[in-house]
């Protein structure tokens, strides 16, 4: 069975080496910036970790598992533009590098080419993978659009909230984990219940990335910290000061809700001031703490021997304590 570090390199050095990249530059420049600059590699690791429970030829699926890395990396370049967001694993994003046309462009075009490299799955499962792929595309736009809405309302409640980041993250990760599954000749329970598996970690590791984009260190996140904060996105951290504050705590988070002339640092660092008088920091963490634990209720149903979960626990375990 390979190691996470070794599965993370195997999809690096294949997206060293593919080459997509025709001309003009202008449109192919951008996605090889944005594809070089790494980060944790967690939906290919996922779909051949899943893989790799049942089949040892993980280089076998490497064109799908990279196909669902470029998908993401498409939805981050439409996201950053979505969220304003200047900084992504420490370096500028693709629309400040270059400008929102051209984010808008090359992610297009990434998603085409995520398409091109799913369609490379074996073709006894392409239809089961496309299948999949393509419900988790339209649910991926169904959480970013809530994502969205969600910014100018005031009434969002948790459940809305978990839902919305259901679809927006956590099937992304269920499907990679399915997905390899599926490739793996796994039986149909086992597939779906890794799927429900993905589906917990990824609650988890949303409200993990909530919580970093207040709490995390900016040069380890390699995202500015409150973002979520000036955009007034509705996450559990907000919902609960807004449910848990007093009547002054209370008047103070609105005045910066609805605030519009300000600046950014003051309202980042009065929001979270009233977040940890509130105590929303330990809130979070026992809510995060509990989503990991849904997750490994789901993974000890799998029927492989528990030698085969071993990798995969032990990631999921190591993106409990992230810091990036
Ligand atoms: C960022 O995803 C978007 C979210 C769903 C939170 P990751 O945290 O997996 O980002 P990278 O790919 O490692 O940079
Ligand atoms: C991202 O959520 C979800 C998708 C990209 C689909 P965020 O907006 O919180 O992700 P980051 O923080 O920008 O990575
Ligand atoms: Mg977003
Ligand atoms: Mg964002
Ligand atoms: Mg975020």
């Amino acid at each position: 069975m390979f190691t996470t570090k070794e599965l993370q390199e195997k999809v690096n050095r294949y997206i060293a080496n593919w080459s997509y990249s025709h001309r003009p530059k202008g449109l192919y420049a951008p996605i090889e910036y944005v594809l070089s600059l790494g980060g944790k590699r967690l939906r290919p690791v996922l779909m051949l970790m899943a893989y790799n429970m049942y089949k040892e030829d993980v280089d076998a699926i490497l064109p799908s598992a990279v196909g669902l890395e470029t998908y993401h990396n498409y939805t981050l370049l439409h996201d950053d533009l979505m969220d304003r967001a200047d900084m992504r694993r420490n370096k500028p994003t693709v629309h400040k590098v270059w400008n929102d046309n051209t984010a808008i462009l090359s992610g297009d075009t990434m998603l085409v080419l995520a398409y091109q490299q799913m369609t490379q799955s074996d073709s006894a499962h392409l239809k089961e993978v496309l299948d999949i792929f393509n419900k988790t595309a339209l649910e991926i736009g169904e959480g970013q659009q809530y994502d969205m809405e969600f910014e100018t309302r005031d009434d969002v409640t948790e459940d809305e909230y978990i839902e919305m980041i259901r679809l927006k993250t956590s099937v992304l990760l269920a499907a990679s984990l399915q997905i390899g599954a599926v490739l793996g000749n796994a039986s149909a329970e086992d597939a779906s219940r890794l799927y429900d598996y993905g589906i917990q970690l990824g609650l988890a590791f949303q409200l993990q990335d909530d919580y970093l984009d207040v709490y995390g260190d900016e040069a380890q996140f390699g995202k500015k910290i409150g973002g979520d904060i000036l955009c007034n996105k509705k996450t559990y951290m907000l919902i609960n000061a807004m449910l848990r504050a007093d009547e002054q705590q209370s008047a103070e988070l609105r005045h910066w809700i609805e605030a519009h002339d300000y600046v950014p640092t003051e309202k980042i660092r009065a929001v979270t001031a009233l977040y940890d008088a509130i105590g929303i920091r330990e809130l979070c963490d026992k809510k995060i703490a509990h989503y990991f634990d849904c997750a490994e209720r789901i993974l000890a149903q799998v029927q492989v021997d528990e030698g085969r979960k071993k990798m995969l626990r032990e990631y999921a375990a190591s993106l409990m304590h992230r810091t990036v």
